[in-house]
């Protein structure tokens, strides 16, 4: 039997978290060849995935640059995608997300006829602008995909909405899957800042914070806020694993640096950030993935940004928009240190993204698509 050869690219954090686990479960199908090409939009936050989840790429564009343009990512993933397409020669190239190298991958697929398969798709905003450029790299991808994996109801009506056509699944979230394996009760920090906490007695926030719309002034504002909030309560601990781009480190560390109780550290490992969070009092992110794992640990999340493409957690009331104004920021994060009942509303652990077998919804999808699946698989539900 011929296998169907399936080649996942991808290239920063996020997406490495969410593919690596369904990278590994097509890798034990007897029906697919599974291949894997990293851009290497990230270097060192994408290798330290690989390292966890033990999977080696066959191929590694290493395209970063200090300060990479959204022009260099684009046109440098599409060039190194050429000769991996002609050597690779696969049937199916899978991208996740909304990043530069999803777009770009998505678009090399296209251009060698080569159908792609879209895991995380359907998420709007509506704003072309905001998540910028994400919105637009993700509409542009559901052009082009012909496999649609929408991990919620609510992503597959978006894209019904703007009639794209192709083959469309409600799978959840790969990220849920990834969490079966990194939330563990007797985890031990890698980070000895973290083990020093004392997370039953101080109230610790995990803070992350990094998109560009909010380069400038907004993520000044954030930081503003951030620094009066650890200033005003000596009960708060602040950790805050920095994102390494540039832009980001100088506005955080300009404003947050030799401040008490504001712990500003590198880039985490996804376990040490899964298990911050399960054991944080709540986050404050304008992360996308923090959004969707938060919730499933049951912490209140506020997100640093106008608006959300995930309003499934908005919807249970765990997840709070906090918008980029620093007295909202502070407002909003003041309440959940000092109401009870405020924080007891949104700690609860709900899933509306996932139970945990998305990868096996994609993988089946995909079989399905190729004629080796008799059935469909059945859509996830919240
Ligand atoms: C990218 C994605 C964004 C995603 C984010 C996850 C685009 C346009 N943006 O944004 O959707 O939410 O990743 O984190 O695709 N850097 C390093 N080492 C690393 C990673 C980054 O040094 O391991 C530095 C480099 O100087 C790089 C800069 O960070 O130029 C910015 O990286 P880039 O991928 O362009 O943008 P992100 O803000 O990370
Ligand atoms: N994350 C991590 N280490 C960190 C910060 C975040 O492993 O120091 C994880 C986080 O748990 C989530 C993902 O990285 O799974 C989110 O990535 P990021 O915030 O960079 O991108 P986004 O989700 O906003 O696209």
């Amino acid at each position: 039997m011929k296998k169907i050869k399936v080649l996942s690219v991808f290239g920063t954090r996020p997406e490495a978290i969410k593919m690596c686990p369904l990278v590994r479960h097509l890798a034990s199908l007897s029906e697919v060849d599974s291949l894997c090409c990293l851009t290497g939009q990230h270097r060192e936050m994408l290798d330290s995935v690989m390292d966890i989840f033990k999977i080696k790429a066959d191929y590694d564009l290493n395209i970063m640059q200090a300060r990479q343009t959204l022009s260099s990512i684009t046109s440098r993933t599409l060039l190194g995608m050429d000769a991996v397409i002609e050597q690779a020669k696969p049937d199916l190239i899978l991208v996740h997300g909304d990043t530069s190298t999803t777009f770009a991958g998505a678009l090399a697929a296209f251009y060698h006829k080569v159908p792609v398969g879209h895991v995380e798709a359907g998420l709007r905003t509506g704003d072309k602008y905001s998540p910028y450029p994400e919105e637009m790299n993700r509409s542009l991808v559901g052009r082009i995909a012909e496999l649609h994996f929408c991990p919620t109801v609510n992503n597959l009506r978006n894209l019904e909405r703007e009639a794209v056509p192709g083959d469309k699944f409600i799978t959840g979230n790969t990220v849920i899957d990834a969490m079966k394996t990194t939330v563990r009760p007797d985890f031990v920090f890698s980070v000895p800042e973290l083990n020093e906490l004392d997370f039953a007695n101080r109230r610790v926030i995990a803070v992350t914070c990094h998109r560009r719309e909010n380069y400038g002034e907004p993520m000044r504002e954030i930081m503003e806020a951030l620094r009066e909030l650890a200033l005003t309560h000596p009960e708060v601990e602040l950790v805050y694993p920095v994102h390494l781009s540039p832009v980001v480190r100088e506005c955080v560390f300009g404003i947050l640096k030799d401040l008490p109780r504001i712990h500003l550290i590198d880039p985490i490992d996804v376990e040490n950030m899964h298990n911050l969070m399960a054991r944080c009092s709540f986050v404050m992110t304008d992360s996308g993935g923090l959004q969707e794992e938060a919730p499933a640990l049951g912490k209140p999340v506020l997100v640093l940004r106008r608006e959300t493409e995930r309003p499934e957690a908005v919807k249970a009331g765990t997840v709070k928009l906090a918008g980029v104004k620093k007295q909202d920021v502070l407002a909003l994060a003041e309440e959940l240190l000092t109401d009870k009942a405020a924080y007891e509303a949104m700690a609860h652990a709900v899933n509306p993204y996932g139970d945990g077998h998305a990868c096996e919804r994609i993988a089946q999808g995909i079989l399905w698509h190729f004629g080796l699946a008799s059935d469909k698989p059945a859509d996830f539900h919240a």
